[in-house]
């Protein structure tokens, strides 16, 4: 039983069950959202305090039966049957505390203290295991768990070659060198690009950056001896958007997929299974994480491997980082940043023809990509002003070596995706 007062929310297929979630959770009250097949004792497990019913395409009476009707009667808890236009609703604060009483005390420092203490208590004298990639998720989680249980902690970090600019360094420093993180960070680059050699299929380039990844992080694992648990930074959105089935949620996309059944551990922990990336942003910035770990952009799994097109080379991969570096410095000066959900440079693999000091060149075609998006299904692309461009641009075809060409991508999702592979 959770320690705070919690609401449930039954989602009858509403295409907005996680705002609700989410609106409740602002008012510091903890709520869970369960789907609307969701059996009456695990809802009673929850012992909520009141319920939400969030209408959606499988709601109407016949739906909710008259034995479920019952069942949801017969827990005794104040019910708010909210409509898909209701959305976020107003009146959430005047039921939740007004009516029902809610104590508003599930606050980002008490999620912190108490899964502290609860971690401590699972894991005991016990070894744990974390893959940081040096994403959000993971790193919050690898800052919760050090301050559990300290050196039972060993994190691994491995750099696939695909890493943007001066990343692996960051990581080693803040967790490390600032946090005192047990750190082993792997430099696999010329692993992976051996592997990569040749191959130009975009799919075939995911799956060995993926299979290589797990290869390499299993090499490492067995270097370091047992160990009990392994460390899963699953959030609230693959929980809900994995359809709650068995309550098994893997990560999207994730490069650790599979890990945990291959090492074979006592146990998995998720310590931000029930928190929304938001409310892991807020967790990690109490934590003390540097905002440019804490607040980036995400990254996928084979980083560059997807923005790096065409065969994957230690000098197009090195030319990206670059162009990037300078992108990613640009708008943050300019402060785009906050204007983009995600934005990168794209080493198209075309090359054309340029001119430097009066002689020819034949450098690549870089792309720029800044694109607004809430939940990265759609997605448009960012106007950045013209002058902007034409300044930052200009600066990446002269400075950046092999590069005499800058474009800008203006397509919005669909028909475009976010990544150029
Ligand atoms: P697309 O390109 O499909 O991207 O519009 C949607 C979101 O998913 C990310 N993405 C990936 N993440 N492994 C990942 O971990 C991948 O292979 C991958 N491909 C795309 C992308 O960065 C965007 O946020």
């Amino acid at each position: 039983m959770h320690p705070h007062d919690t609401v449930v929310i039954l989602d009858y297929g509403a295409i907005n069950a996680q705002i609700v979630a989410k609106a409740v959770r602002q008012l510091n009250i903890y709520c869970e959202v369960l789907p609307s097949s969701a059996g009456i004792d695990r809802i009673r497990k929850l012992n909520p305090r009141a319920l939400i019913l969030q209408r959606g395409k499988a709601f109407g009476e016949r739906t909710l039966g008259r034995e479920a009707a019952a069942d949801l009667a017969a827990l005794g808890v104040p019910v708010l049957d909210l409509l898909e236009t209701e959305c976020p609703p107003g009146n959430l604060g005047e039921f939740l505390v007004g009516r029902c009483g809610l104590r508003q005390d599930w606050t980002t420092e008490r999620f912190i203290e108490e899964t502290v203490a609860d971690l401590r208590e699972r894991i005991g004298d016990r070894k744990v295991l974390l893959a940081m990639s040096g994403g959000v998720d993971s790193s919050v989680c690898a800052v919760l768990l050090h301050r559990a249980v300290g050196r039972q902690l060993t994190c691994v970090f491995v750099d696939h070659g695909c890493m943007r600019k001066d990343e692996p360094r960051q990581v080693v420093e803040i967790f490390r060198d600032q946090f005192g993180i047990n750190l082993v960070a792997v430099d696999a680059e010329a692993r992976f690009l051996a592997r990569l050699a040749g191959v130009t299929d975009p799919e075939a380039k995911r799956k060995i950056i993926g299979e290589e990844f797990i290869r390499v992080f299993e090499e490492e694992a067995r270097k370091l001896g047992e160990m009990d648990y392994f460390v899963q930074g699953t959030i609230y959105s693959d929980v809900i958007e994995s359809g709650w089935e068995g309550g098994k949620a893997v990560k999207s996309h994730h490069n650790v997929g599979g890990l945990p059944e291959r090492i074979g551990f006592k146990g998995i922990i998720e310590p931000v299974r029930y928190l929304f990336k938001d409310e892991v942003r807020k967790v990690g910035d109490a934590l003390g994480i540097p905002a440019a770990v804490n607040h980036r952009q995400p990254f996928p799994g084979p980083g560059l491997g997807v923005r790096c097109l065409g065969e994957l080379t230690k000098e197009k991969l090195d030319i990206l980082r670059e162009a990037d570096a300078h992108f990613l410095k640009a708008m943050a000066e300019a402060g785009y940043d906050r204007q983009a959900s995600q934005y990168f440079a794209v080493l198209t693999n075309v090359r054309s023809v340029g001119v430097a000091n009066d002689a020819r060149t034949y450098g690549y075609v870089i792309a720029l990509r800044a694109v607004k998006t809430t939940d990265f299904m759609t997605a448009a692309a960012v106007p950045l002003p013209i002058d902007f461009l034409l300044r930052v641009g200009g600066e990446i075809a002269t400075h950046v070596k092999g590069v005499n060409r800058v474009v800008y991508d203006i397509t919005g999702k669909p028909p475009s995706t976010i990544e150029w592979e």
